[in-house]
């Protein structure tokens, strides 16, 4: 019984983080967390700045322990319809405490559009359980789309799905 309390404590303790705008300050923050999420698919620097400072962007960070520990970039083209997911990335050590899906939603929330979408590589098991979990759903498949040759998966999601 006290050890259930205790780790349901330290759960709590650990879990703490908030989601807030980001902004060009947080661009080597941002540079750190893509080089250890994208290993093989980092974005080069001048997509990073643009991403943090480009309109019509929604750029969402998560903050924890004092740092930026998580990141989701969201496009919106004017007069389209789609919104597109561009980038999700949590540090790994805080993977797993629900700081992703608290940023996708927040992403959502800020995306005016009333459909959705992303891709993410065919192995990517639990970005892809995380957003089928979301109500994302298959639309296509983008074949020998990363560098290494893998296929990206589109998903799809109706926004208020
Ligand atoms: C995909 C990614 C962003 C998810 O971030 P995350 O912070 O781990 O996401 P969450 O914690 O919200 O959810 C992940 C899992 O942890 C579980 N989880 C979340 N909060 C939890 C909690 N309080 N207790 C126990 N488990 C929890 C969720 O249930 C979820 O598992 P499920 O999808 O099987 O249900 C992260 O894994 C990541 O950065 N990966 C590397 C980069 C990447 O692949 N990005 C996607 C590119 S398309």
């Amino acid at each position: 019984m006290l050890a259930s309390v205790v780790f349901r404590v330290a759960w709590l303790v650990m879990s703490e983080f908030v989601i807030e705008t980001a902004t060009w300050r947080d661009l080597a923050a941002l540079r750190q967390i893509e080089k250890v999420c994208f290993p093989l698919d980092a974005w080069p620097l001048l997509d990073l700045i643009g991403v943090l400072t480009f309109p019509n962007v929604v750029r969402l960070k998560a903050v924890a322990d004092g740092r930026m520990v998580g990141f989701v970039a969201g496009d919106l083209r004017q007069g389209e319809e789609v919104a597109w997911i561009a980038t999700i990335g949590v540090l790994p050590e805080y993977q797993g405490r629900g700081i992703g899906a608290a940023l996708l939603q927040a992403c959502e929330e800020k995306l005016d559009a009333p459909l959705i979408r992303l891709c993410v590589r065919q192995s990517n098991e639990t970005a892809i359980r995380l957003y089928r979990r979301f109500g994302y759903r298959w639309r296509e498949d983008w074949r020998h789309y990363y560098a290494d040759g893998e296929t990206a998966v589109v998903m799809e999601k109706s926004k208020g799905r």
